[in-house]
Order: C-alpha cells, then sequence, then structure tokens
C-alpha cells in the first residue's frame, strides 16, 4: 500500500512538469497552424462500426471532409464467414472492388486513413482502396480499431503500400476501450498539431526490468479472458499516465497447438493501463 501511495506521488510529480512542458509545445504548434491550413480528409473503412466512430470523432474535431469507403460486395455480419471471405482475398491478394469515392482524393494536403485491423493488417477494402490511387506527396494519418493491435504492423504495410506518402504517427484503439476514444483522439490531434490545446506528453518508459509478482498479477489481470492473448509476462517498464501508471510487457506466447488460426506463438510487446481505483486492462498488443 506504501508502494502505491509513493508510486501515485510520482505520477503526480512526473505529470505536472510533463504538464509545464507541454504549454511551450503548445505555441510552437499554434504559430505554424496559423501559417498553413491544409486540406483534410477523413476517409475510412468500418465493418461493425468501430472505426466509423474513430472517423466521426477524428473529422468532427478536424472540421474535415468525411467518406467512407464501401465494397460492392459488403462483408455479411457474421464473424466467421468474414473471417473465411477475408483470409482468402488476403491470400489470394484478390481485394474487393469497392464504390467509387465522391472526394477527389488529389486535392487534399492530409489524408486521414481508417480501417479495422484484419489479420495484422488493414482491411482488404483499404487495400483496394491504396492500389487504386498515388498518395505521393501527400501526408497520411493511419487510425485503426482492433481486437488486440495492429497499428504499427499496419503502418509499416501502409508505407510499403505508399512508399512516396509522408505516413504520420497514426492512432490505434482496441474495440474494447471504445469508450476512451474521443479523449484520446483529442489529445492525439493535439499532440500532433492538428488542432490547438494543451495535451499530455508522457515521458518515455525507462529501461525494462525484470517482472515481479505483482506485475505478473497485473499483467494476468489485464489479459484474462481475452482469447487471443495466452502469454506469460517476462519483462516490464513502468510510466504514469494521468490518474494511473502504465506498464510495457514483454511476453510470450503460450504454445497455441490447439488453434491454428491463432497467431503464431513468439515475443510480443503488451501496453497495460492501470487507472487509481480501476482494474488492469491491456490497451494494445505489438506482435
Ligand atoms: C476478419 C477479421 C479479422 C480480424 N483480425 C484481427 C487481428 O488480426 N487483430 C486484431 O487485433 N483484431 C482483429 N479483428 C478485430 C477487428 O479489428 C475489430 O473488431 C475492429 O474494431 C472492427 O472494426 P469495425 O467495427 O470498424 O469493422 C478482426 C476482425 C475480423 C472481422
Amino acid at each position: 500500500m506504501k508502494r502505491l501511495n509513493f508510486m501515485l506521488v510520482l505520477a503526480t510529480v512526473m505529470l505536472a512538469t510533463v504538464s509545464c512542458g507541454s504549454r511551450q509545445q503548445t505555441s510552437t504548434t499554434e504559430e505554424a497552424q496559423k501559417e498553413e491550413t491544409p486540406k483534410m480528409l477523413v476517409l475510412y473503412y468500418s465493418q461493425t462500426s468501430n472505426t466509423q466512430g474513430v472517423a466521426k470523432e477524428i473529422a468532427t474535431k478536424l472540421g474535415a471532409d468525411l467518406e467512407e469507403i464501401v465494397p460492392v460486395e459488403l462483408y455479411d455480419g457474421d464473424f466467421q464467414a468474414t473471417i473465411e471471405r477475408g483470409k482468402k482475398e488476403l491470400d489470394e491478394g484478390a481485394y474487393p472492388e469497392i464504390q467509387p469515392l465522391t472526394s477527389d482524393v488529389a486535392k487534399y494536403d492530409v489524408i486521414f486513413l481508417g480501417y479495422p485491423i484484419w489479420f495484422g493488417t488493414y482491411a482488404p477494402p483499404v487495400a483496394t482502396f491504396l492500389n487504386s490511387v498515388d498518395l505521393s506527396g501527400k501526408k497520411v494519418v493511419p487510425f485503426c480499431t482492433f481486437g488486440s493491435g495492429g497499428l504499427e504492423s499496419s503502418t509499416e504495410d501502409l508505407a510499403k503500400a505508399e512508399p512516396k506518402a509522408e505516413i504520420l504517427p497514426g492512432y490505434g484503439v482496441r474495440a474494447a476501450r471504445l469508450e476512451a476514444m474521443p479523449a484520446e483522439v483529442d489529445n492525439f490531434l493535439k499532440a500532433n498539431g492538428f488542432i490547438e490545446g494543451e495535451y499530455t506528453k508522457l515521458d518515455e518508459f525507462p529501461e525494462q526490468h525484470e517482472v515481479t509478482a505483482e506485475e505478473t498479477a497485473i499483467f494476468d489481470a489485464a489479459v484474462d479472458g481475452y482469447p487471443m492473448l495466452n502469454a506469460d509476462a517476462n519483462a516490464v517498464a513502468v510510466r504514469a499516465i494521468p490518474n494511473g501508471m502504465e506498464y510495457l510487457f514483454t511476453a510470450v506466447d503460450r504454445p497455441r497447438e490447439d488453434n491454428p488460426d491463432m497467431p503464431p506463438a513468439g515475443e510480443m510487446q503488451v501496453y497495460v493501463s492501470v487507472f487509481e481505483g480501476e482494474n488492469p486492462v491491456f490497451t494494445k498488443v505489438i506482435r
């Protein structure tokens, strides 16, 4: 308990320092925004409306244009049918036809491109879109929703698909944490200079250390019940976040011979947040 109190005091001190620092960064951001007003489009695909919610939030906050990528043949709502069709399209590189866009992508400077993560990357309708355009010279901001993670891997694929576009840092959120999204989007847009205002800039994580029994319990509680995460934590680093602590675990999958559709066993990074008075939650996994 004493240790927890100490950590909370430490967190408060660290965040106070950060908030002073962020004020200075905000004024630089404001100056930059006055100089130019880029034309921004929020373009997204969403099957079950999670990504649509993020897209609308971003477009509203930016006052940007918004358009949905719509496949000609919709994926039906059944999860297993979608898995089978999506896997086949991915394996064969046979991406679905999409409806023509009403927006003229060429006239925008910044494209926010949103998608659900399917099999570790952007869903196939977004691959179709990328195959049909040349985003050379444009700034592209990826955003996505996922069960456990995929922002980083999909961003790498995006950079390969559009090598002459400037791919900016993106935003991703677990489908199970969408209630945290509006505040996170607000902070993300401010931190990256798209809208004005103060934002929270977190400290870098320190070096990881071997997990203690207490940290193992936090990891286990965070991933408990999530079928895709069947892993043991080995090492961790801890930093302060508003109203709590964030843990960056290195974990290793336990063998999954029982289910060949599960991702291959291996090392992963798992981010876990513990907010004051709440149970630990994992926020993303990087495989
Ligand atoms: C075919 C399919 C494959 C998926 N693959 C992954 C995956 O590899 N990793 C992951 O974290 N979530 C995966 N998901 C979960 C979706 O990314 C998640 O439910 C997302 O929020 C759906 O967004 P939407 O409502 O905008 O369609 C998958 C979902 C489907 C239907």
